[in-house]
């Protein structure tokens, strides 16, 4: 929709001043055509920069001194673009994120590769959970890449479960996941003794440290997603005491957790005795980040 007309040399001239505010306070310009792109609806050809420095008119969705107010919040007030577009990427989709839900991280991603890595061809083709959905990313990477698998994904979040549901409907997998307000298992009971896989990356930063976190996530990002007590492992000591009921024998058990808490987390699935198979997968950038492990039987 075209709510304002501007030359090619007034945007040219917003851009530099978003560009140069940027670097002023360590933004990545890419941050300035993402929000051109997405809020002011400019395609790539048009910010091409012999395209925008003359006198031709440039349609936009939202007037300049909107887009300035916008640009000014991310810079004097540390809001994530990702809020101010209302969306991310993830994997291959798009994902609409609201500050109801943590905005998904690239590193995360490759949970939905390990657990297809994990699984055999009997445990795709069943039950699959993912704890603490947020903005469903998860879940919807499961939906999209284990076409004969049943997803069931919860939050405690109603206002993290609406977004969830909403991204679900727009990428076309609502039919796919069953979403439920939950406390971890809480509205899982039938699924005991049934679930092939235990997907969730859950609260693990310690208490202390959310608060040293960059200000966009510190200011900006549910602290309900981050804050893992105080040593950042009160969610993984319930997912690891509770899962063994839920999962089938050989069923898989698999979280992300901050870099470092390999051993911690190894221990608690090797005291709680249930367990096997427990290995510590790392990230793309070489750091320990995901655990995974196996019900025994
Ligand atoms: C780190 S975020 C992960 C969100 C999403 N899965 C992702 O990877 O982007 C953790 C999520 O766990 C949810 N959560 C926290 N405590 C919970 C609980 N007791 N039961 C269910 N979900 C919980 C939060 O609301 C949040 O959405």
């Amino acid at each position: 929709m075209v709510v304002a007309r501007i030359t090619g040399r007034e945007l040219w001239a917003w851009r530099n001043w978003a560009i140069d505010l940027a670097r002023g306070s360590g933004v990545a310009k890419r941050e300035v055509d993402w929000l051109l792109q997405s809020v002011a609806d400019l395609d790539r050809l048009t910010l091409r920069l012999e395209s925008i420095a003359d006198n031709r008119s440039i349609e936009m969705a939202i007037p300049l001194d909107r887009l300035s107010t916008l640009w000014l919040d991310r810079i004097e007030h540390h809001h994530p673009v990702q809020y101010l577009v209302g969306k991310t990427f993830w994997r291959d989709f798009e994902l609409v994120v609201s500050p109801a839900v943590l905005i998904p991280r690239p590193e995360t991603e490759s949970i939905i590769d390990i657990a297809i890595d994990s699984s055999t061809s009997a445990q795709q083709q069943g039950i699959w959970v993912d704890l603490g959905t947020g903005s469903g990313a998860i879940a919807i990477g499961l939906a999209k890449t284990l076409p004969a698998a049943s997803i069931y994904a919860v939050d405690c979040s109603p206002a993290a479960l609406a977004i969830a549901r909403l991204n679900a409907n727009q990428l076309d997998v609502t039919d796919r996941i069953q979403f439920s307000h939950s406390n971890w298992w809480s509205s899982l009971a039938p699924l005991q003794g049934k679930v092939a896989g235990m997907l969730a990356n859950p609260p693990y930063i310690p208490s202390q440290e959310v608060l040293q976190l960059q200000p966009e996530v510190v200011k900006h990002e549910p602290h309900l997603a981050l804050d893992g007590g105080i040593d950042g492992l009160d969610a993984m000591r319930i997912l690891v005491d509770t899962a063994p009921e839920y999962l089938q024998p050989g069923g898989i058990w698999l979280v992300e957790m901050m870099a470092g808490q390999g051993a911690a987390v190894t221990d608690l699935l090797t005291r709680q005795g249930c367990y096997t198979n427990i290995q510590i997968i790392d990230d793309l950038a070489g750091l320990d980040r995901f655990v995974c492990a196996r019900l025994r039987g």
